[in-house]
């Protein structure tokens, strides 16, 4: 049964519900079919983007976040325009090929020409060499527009889960954090011409394996270009903690992330997917776990190491004290090891994408 389902060349939403119920020794063989999918759609190739955490300053209360605004005790920052082109310089000798700026979410008319800037820099530094990703949450349509203008060709807006209940109980009530203008925004971005990116948290409390599945359907129905998905972990200091009991087991979220990233390989074959931090939080080799399991993308911290236990969005977040040169050098050996090969001074442009535009 399991097998004649993984061959086939299209899922139902039921068909996924099926592949994300799976238990005991079929989980493996779940993963090794999307490896062998990857394989011969996309190829074991692995692409690097260097992740700068510009700003933990942050203007929503998202209630699984640790750097939400409500939460006094992180001490908030701004990395220097200077620290920016620093991070961007290592990632374009280190033939990384691209780049990702994340950062708190701000809507302010100083937070737009503050990226503007950071973008023409960093293009004007490195011989506009390196495509760059923003993962700066929802603006207004002329905003994304013109740091695309600027050159941000790719764009990461997680939509978080798909259960419209759900979401509501992750987020407070009110129209910064509506699930409706996150729907938007994903919309705008593709009309401002950006390769999107969108993703979820997995093993929320109250998630269910049918919630999991409709997510990966939305992934489809949306044509999105990229995704990063990972386990949710829980943070001491924000409301979701109340629901701590509610969680599936640690192990059980990290499997059930490499599930669904095994499952969206299979329903999206082409596109690109990061194995995602979150999955190293909870396995010290979840990076390697999640590319075995159909991922092709790493996204290494370029943040300066004394600002990275600021930016905590869940607890025991890793690499906390890795300078950027030693996390870099062991990479290439960890990931040749697994037989995948990191494709140095390239973008690592979606090929979905690619596809689509013709
Ligand atoms: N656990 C896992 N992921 C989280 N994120 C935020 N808080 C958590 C958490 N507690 C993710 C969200 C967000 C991304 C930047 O980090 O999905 O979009």
């Amino acid at each position: 049964m399991l097998n004649q389902l993984l061959k086939q060349p299209s899922f139902s939403r039921d068909n996924m519900i099926s592949l994300l119920s799976v238990k005991g020794d079929d989980t493996q063989k779940v993963l090794n079919r999307a490896l062998e999918v990857k394989a011969a759609t996309v190829g074991r190739n692995v692409y690097l983007r260097g992740l700068i955490e510009l700003s933990n300053v942050c203007a929503k209360d998202c209630y699984y976040c640790g750097i939400r605004k409500a939460n006094s005790r992180v001490h908030r920052y701004t990395l220097t325009d200077e620290e920016v082109f620093q991070a961007a310089d290592f990632a374009w000798r280190k033939g990384f090929g691209s780049l990702v700026i994340q950062s708190g979410e701000l809507s302010s008319p100083g937070f737009a020409s503050h990226i503007e800037r950071l973008l023409k820099g960093i293009h004007q530094r490195t011989n506009a060499e390196l495509s760059v990703t923003l993962s700066c949450g929802e603006q207004p349509y002329e905003v994304f527009k013109r740091w695309h203008e600027a050159g941000a060709h790719r764009y990461l807006l997680r939509i978080e889960t798909t259960n419209r209940a759900l979401y509501d109980q992750i987020h407070p009530q009110n129209p910064l954090h509506a699930y409706a203008k996150r729907i938007e925004a994903l919309e705008d971005l593709r009309k401002a011409g950006y390769q999107v990116g969108t993703g979820v948290m997995i093993g929320l409390p109250g998630q269910t394996i049918a919630d999991l599945a409709d997510d990966l359907i939305f992934f489809k129905s949306l044509d999105v270009d990229m995704v990063g998905m990972g386990p949710y972990i829980e943070h001491a200091e924000t409301p979701l903690f109340e629901k701590f009991m509610l969680l599936w087991p640690a192990a059980e979220r990290f499997r059930m992330s490499l599930l669904m990233i095994a499952g969206l390989r299979l329903l999206m074959p082409d596109i690109n997917m990061a194995s995602s931090t979150a999955l190293e939080t909870l396995d010290p080799l979840g990076r390697q776990s999640g590319l075995l399991a159909g991922a092709n993308v790493v996204m290494p911290n370029l943040t300066p190491v004394i600002n990275r236990i600021n930016y905590q969005l869940y607890n025991n977040k890793p690499n906390l004290d890795k300078d950027p040169a030693l996390s870099t050098s062991s990479l290439n050996e960890v990931i040749e090891a697994i037989g995948e090969k990191i494709c140095y001074f390239e973008p690592g442009t979606s090929r979905h994408f690619l596809k689509r535009q013709g």
